[in-house]
């Protein structure tokens, strides 16, 4: 489907999307953009749990990664006063529909279930508005992670890259073997969550930090962020012919099936590997992005609870509970691809990319190299991210043509969506 068919499937759908006065009240509505083969069976994990304890479960899904069509599918259903029990959002979003007053009150349950302390305080300034819980967090994803072919891999003889460089010299080798070096999924949110890592790397946190967090324009125009705009050029030449428009899970499909060697994109890919029974370390490796070792670049998948009437409240707690609790957030995160938005899961069942994903969450936490994704919806507010998002994919597509020049549409975008 194109941007505009998923828009309009969304618009469709919150209209078409009405809680009948019969309602089951043991029903939870999920809206959600899970639509991948990983994201769908993780999603089962939790249906079967509410199922167990005798809830119901009305799957509201609007296709489209990074979720953008859902959130303006979930913009109609709110403004009709028609809104979901629970909806996926990202970190902005959350805060922006409590200011607005339409979100439910957690607290008692926050208190009862120990999230305040079991919680990374990260997650809590998205989850908490004004001293109330408004959404449980499900997840923790990190955006700068290579997936990597281990066939492919073996083939041309490749190491892990340690620096930007090395990547460039391994997607040399790829070509050079005639395969696919960059297996890229053309969508802007796509292409302005590779450029997240591009930055940390061509940058360090550092300066990501002051340019995408504190938006300090010196460092938005500077020669470091035209540098970042040259990176991204040049991974830019790695890509096949056909990639614009590509969905991520079908870019991931590519390295699952040897025909590409890598994709840059959120751990989330590792749900695709996972559902298709796939292993790190013999069928695939996750790395870092160059240059980005020991940062985290995070997003979180949070359930935002919207007011409901009382006699729905039964079920949005039971919803509530079973997503923050110890044994659901080992189960899904281990099938999602993410690691536990609670400090305190083992990390046993996780394979190994799992588990450096747990283990350098929380170091990134200890030294302060945790930084919100721009692109993922925690870096800056919804206006801001699309800005920044704008200019990206225009960058990618060669409708603004030099790093300069982008730079320069960089700061305008951000100043007027400010
Ligand atoms: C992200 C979300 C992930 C994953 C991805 C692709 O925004 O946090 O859970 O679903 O989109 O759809």
């Amino acid at each position: 489907m194109t941007t505009t068919m998923k828009l309009f499937a969304g618009a469709l759908l919150a209209s078409a999307f009405a809680m009948p006065a019969h309602a089951q009240v043991k029903e939870v509505q999920m809206l959600h953009w899970w639509t991948s083969g990983g994201e769908a069976a993780a999603l089962n994990v939790l249906k079967a749990d509410l199922a167990k304890q005798g809830f119901g479960w009305k799957d509201v899904p609007v296709a489209g990664g990074g979720g953008s069509a859902a959130m303006t599918a979930l913009k109609a259903m709110v403004a009709a006063g028609n809104h979901p029990t629970s909806s996926q959002m990202l970190g902005y979003t959350v805060l922006d529909y409590a200011a607005a007053g339409k979100m439910g009150d957690l607290t008692a349950t926050a208190k009862a279930e120990g999230w305040d302390e079991a919680v990374p305080k990260a997650l809590q300034k998205f989850s908490v508005h004004n001293g109330k819980w408004v959404a449980a967090p499900v997840n923790v994803h990190s955006v700068n992670w290579l997936w990597i072919s281990k066939s492919v891999m073996d083939k041309i003889g490749g190491t892990e890259p340690k620096t930007f460089d090395d990547l460039i010299a391994l997607l040399d080798k790829a070509k050079a073997a005639g395969v696919t070096p960059l297996a890229q999924g053309g969508q802007p949110w796509q292409e302005a969550t590779m450029f997240d890592s591009v930055v940390l790397s061509t940058g360090g946190t550092d300066f990501y930090k002051k340019a995408f967090l504190d938006l300090d324009e010196a460092s938005l125009k500077s020669a470091t962020m035209k540098k970042a705009f040259d990176n991204l050029a040049k991974l830019r030449s790695y890509t096949d012919a056909n990639y614009a428009g590509r969905d991520w899970n079908l870019a991931t499909a590519m390295v699952i099936k040897g025909d590409a060697l890598v994709q840059v994109m959120g751990d989330w890919a590792k749900g695709e590997f996972v559902a298709a029974k796939k292993t790190p370390g013999t069928d695939f490796l996750c790395f870092r992005f160059p240059g980005t070792q020991g940062t985290v670049a995070y997003n979180s998948d949070m359930f935002g609870m919207f007011k409901v009437p009382a006699d729905r409240q039964e079920a949005q707690v039971a919803l509530a509970k079973a997503t923050l609790s110890k044994s659901f957030q080992s189960a899904f995160n281990v099938v999602k691809g993410s690691v536990p938005a609670r400090t305190d899961v083992p990390d046993t069942d996780f394979d190994a990319c799992g588990k450096k994903g747990i283990a350098d969450l929380k170091d990134a936490n200890a030294k302060g190299t945790l930084v919100g994704s721009i692109a993922q919806g925690y870096g800056q507010p919804p206006a801001i991210a699309a800005a920044y998002t704008d200019v990206v994919t225009k960058f990618f597509h060669g409708q603004i043509a030099t790093s300069d020049a982008a730079v320069t549409e960089l700061v305008k975008a951000i100043n007027a969506a400010k």
